[in-house]
């Protein structure tokens, strides 16, 4: 009989039919008389059960891991107790090898043994990325980008695509990424912020979702060379303003993955503990945080207790959150350990409108602040940090040409996933990650 081809994803749909499925073998398990595939085609998992000369065919007995294949067969429900992806099988009459696979030392389950140096895994990330762990983080990835989208266009943010090769830096000279443009120096963009500025007369707020470039000498669990940057900016609001729509993105954009019948039930699986997060979040100063470390016997970078002005690196910062154990709000930062761009509060100048969000197991996700909105003022902030004002005329005219007020901020893709997916290292969200000494495949 005529069968259907279909996806895995629609084999609820199908009980009973006859279906073609296109797919790898994920698993396999061979007995006498019968074998047992686990498909795999992208949107799930199929157990496939080939029985009678179908199972004892020479070409079954020699079937591999990761061979691709055409599979026709029945689909039935499987009676309550007996285990099988979605509760169902497929009763193979017929199969087409597309691709056979390796088998012995070049056989896929050989190259991607979890015990493998982690640099090696690496360096076969192609193969690993049918694992289903980091498969499954890729389609949280997918729908967490979905879901921002979807946030932000009820929220009447347009999406915009700033250009990746820049002559400009906005988050420090040393972690620039410099190339020859045509005889000319030019860099990978650090961030797409300052574009965002510009978009604001003529779009109103506005986000985008960019890949953003840093030279991170140091490796840590959280940083990339390379990372995907949800990056927003909003017109004629106030700091609480600001922080208030952090706080509802977040919110939202989990709500969203969470509902989402793949990834939901996926973040289940990777993250059994996660409690979404309830807004208001916890506001906390920077000032206050000092004290917090101080009192918490949490020591700044040098093993000394911490004095204003010190940043509060990583360890610290993630101490600070995992104990506190909720997402926290930090803001009012010291101007000397901030960018540029960033107003000092009205009511302590030695503090800026700037704002990083933390998150339990990761910390900072989320970095933003409200922009000096006065062209001399920034030209100060420039002179400070010692950057040549003159290729910055197009974001110097924001502040000639009808200057408003404005705010806005970045959120880390892989960092949002490896709290929202529980991941020990933002290595585990990218596709392909790029760290000092990896730039391949
Ligand atoms: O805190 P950052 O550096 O802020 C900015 O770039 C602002 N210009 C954004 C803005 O206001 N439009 O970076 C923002 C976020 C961080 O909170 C972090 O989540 C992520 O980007 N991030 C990184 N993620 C992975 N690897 C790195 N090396 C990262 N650097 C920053
Ligand atoms: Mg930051």
């Amino acid at each position: 009989p005529a069968a259907k081809k279909i996806k895995i994803r629609d084999i609820a749909q199908h009980i009973g039919q006859r279906v073609e499925i296109q797919g790898w073998i994920h698993r396999l398990r061979l007995q006498k008389g019968r074998a047992f595939i686990i498909l795999r085609d992208g949107t799930g998992f199929l157990q496939c059960v080939l029985t009678g000369d179908l199972a004892n065919a020479y070409q079954t007995l020699t079937l591999t891991v990761e061979t691709s294949l055409y599979v026709f067969g029945t689909i039935s429900k499987l009676p309550e107790g007996k285990s099988a992806p979605g509760g169902v099988e497929l009763a193979a009459d017929y199969y087409t090898i597309v691709g056979l696979a390796p088998s012995g030392k070049e056989s896929f389950t050989n190259k991607i043994q979890e015990d493998l140096d982690p640099n090696l895994l690496l360096d076969r990330r192609h193969l690993a990325l049918r694992g289903e762990t980091l498969s499954a983080v890729m389609k949280v990835r997918a729908s967490v980008l979905g879901a921002v989208r979807r946030v932000y266009q009820e929220e009447g943010l347009t999406e915009v695509t700033p250009p990746c090769m820049v002559q400009t830096q906005v988050e420090g000279g040393s972690t620039l990424f410099k190339m020859d443009y045509y005889g000319q120096e030019a860099y990978l963009t650090q961030s797409s912020q300052l574009y965002l500025e510009t978009c604001l007369p003529a779009l109103g707020d506005v986000y985008c979702i960019q890949e953003s470039f840093r030279a991170e000498k140091s490796h840590t669990r959280r940083h990339l060379s390379e990372y995907t940057h949800i990056e927003a900016e909003m017109a004629f609001i106030s700091f609480e303003d600001l922080l208030d729509h952090i706080e509802k993105v977040i919110v939202k954009t989990v709500a969203y993955v969470l509902e989402d019948p793949v990834a939901g039930a996926l973040v289940k699986q990777l993250n059994p503990g996660f409690v979404p997060p309830k807004m208001p979040f916890k506001r906390l100063q920077y000032i206050e945080a000092l004290d917090w470390l101080n009192e918490n016997g949490v020591p700044n970078e040098e093993g000394n207790p911490f004095k204003f002005g010190d940043d509060i690196a990583e360890a610290a910062e993630r101490k600070m959150t995992d104990t506190i154990g909720v997402p926290i709000l930090l803001t009012r930062f010291p101007v000397e350990i901030k960018s540029f761009y960033m107003p000092k509060c009205s009511d302590d100048p030695r503090v800026t409108e700037s704002v990083d969000l933390l998150m339990p197991t990761v910390g900072e996700i989320t970095g933003g602040s409200m922009r000096i909105y006065d062209k001399d003022e920034l030209l100060a902030g420039f002179k400070r940090e010692g950057i040549d004002p003159a290729s910055y005329y197009w974001f110097t005219d924001q502040r000639v040409y009808g200057t408003c007020p404005h705010g806005g901020y970045g959120l880390g893709t892989e960092r949002i996933l490896a709290w929202l997916c529980n991941r020990f290292t933002v290595r585990d969200c990218s596709l392909y990650p790029r760290f000092t000494g990896r730039c391949t495949p």
